[in-house]
């Protein structure tokens, strides 16, 4: 039985030496301290032994038990400490690796350019407004001193939500939304979509945008719409843009104008932007027309002002030299990072 239990030790230790993991470790155990182990095996067989070789051999049995036991404790530490080892391996990170770059999005050129408009006006102490884009017919038409037979309200041009509620045709309701609840001064613009029934081409689109302008004050004159426009003008096209002014009519400012600023290609020639005409369009303005003042609450014996309406489409076409408008909504990426 001694000699048994001494192979028992050495099977052990060498089963022990090959143990790589934990599974094998568990087998290890089973096989020799498990209930059908080999060393329970001979534990079993005491009985059998003579009351003076019991102590003895019993003995010798719990050592080689301990033995085996701390040989176990001793493997399961060494293979603990290899799979942590190759863990750690594994989880390197090589901090020279080259960084993956996240695309990063920019402004649509139209925001661009209206963020530059903007920047502008508000250099000049002007507010930023907001109205809605659908509207009432008030406000887009008879606030504005828009009769009820004029050609701007023909269905052609205007999309009918009801009788009353439409799609905003143009920003200058936003004055008069500005009007009912500021006492002048008056300085603001507000940027917004305008919709008309148009059909697409390169040069029309049924929704764009516009920036309405409104200065009220004591004393506003023509002279001072112009030398604004010439401000923004220089602001955006460079020192050497003019401005001309064309009479025209709008039914809510009186006197009426559209104003062209130089083309900024040719500086006034005459080339293929702007059609051998050497001015460009870009909006409409002139004073605000008592009745419209009457109409926001403004007493125009006292006061005057006023106002303009942009195109930013065309502005930003100019701009950039881009010759459709459809691009600026297709959304195509090709053209937009361009920008
Ligand atoms: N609302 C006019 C348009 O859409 C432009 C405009 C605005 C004209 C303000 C005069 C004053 O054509």
């Amino acid at each position: 039985m001694k000699e048994q239990l001494e192979k028992i030790r050495q099977a052990a230790a060498h089963a022990l030496d090959a143990v790589e993991t934990g599974e094998a470790l568990e087998a290890v155990r089973v096989r020799f301290l498990g209930k059908k182990g080999e060393l329970t095996a001979v534990l079993r067989g005491m009985g059998a032994l003579t009351p003076e070789e019991r102590p003895v051999i019993g003995q010798l049995a719990n050592e080689a038990r301990t033995y085996i036991e701390g040989k176990i404790e001793e493997k399961k530490a060494a293979v603990a400490a290899k799979k942590r080892e190759a863990k750690l391996a594994n989880e390197v990170i090589d901090v020279t690796v080259p960084g993956r770059r996240k695309p990063v999005g920019r402004l649509h050129p139209l925001h661009q350019v209206l963020n530059e408009i903007t920047d502008i006006f508000t250099g000049m102490g002007f507010s930023v407004a907001e109205g809605p884009d659908i509207e009432t017919d008030y406000y887009n038409f008879e606030a504005l001193n828009i009769p009820s037979d004029h050609p701007a309200r023909d269905t052609q041009d205007t999309f009918y939500i009801n009788d009353n509620i439409i799609l905003r045709t143009q920003t200058s309701p936003v004055q008069i939304r500005v009007m009912e609840h500021t006492k002048p001064p008056i300085r603001m613009i507000a940027p917004g979509r305008v919709f008309r029934s148009d059909a697409v081409d390169a040069t029309h689109s049924p929704v764009f945008h516009q920036i309405e302008g409104l200065v009220i004050d004591k004393g506003i004159t023509m002279a001072d719409l112009k030398g604004t426009l010439e401000a923004v003008v220089k602001g955006l096209y460079g020192p050497d843009a003019k401005i001309r002014l064309r009479p025209h009519h709008f039914p809510f400012t009186e006197p009426s104008a559209e104003v062209d600023v130089s083309c900024f290609a040719c500086g006034g020639k005459g080339c293929g932007m702007c059609k051998g005409e050497g001015w460009i369009e870009i909006l409409g303005a002139g004073m605000v027309h008592p009745k419209v003042l009457k109409v926001g609450g403004i007493d125009p014996e006292v006061y005057s002002g006023f106002a303009f309406g942009l195109g930013l489409e065309r502005i930003a076409m100019f701009k950039y030299g881009i010759d459709d408008l459809r691009l600026f909504f297709e959304n195509d990426l090709r053209f937009l990072r361009q920008f």
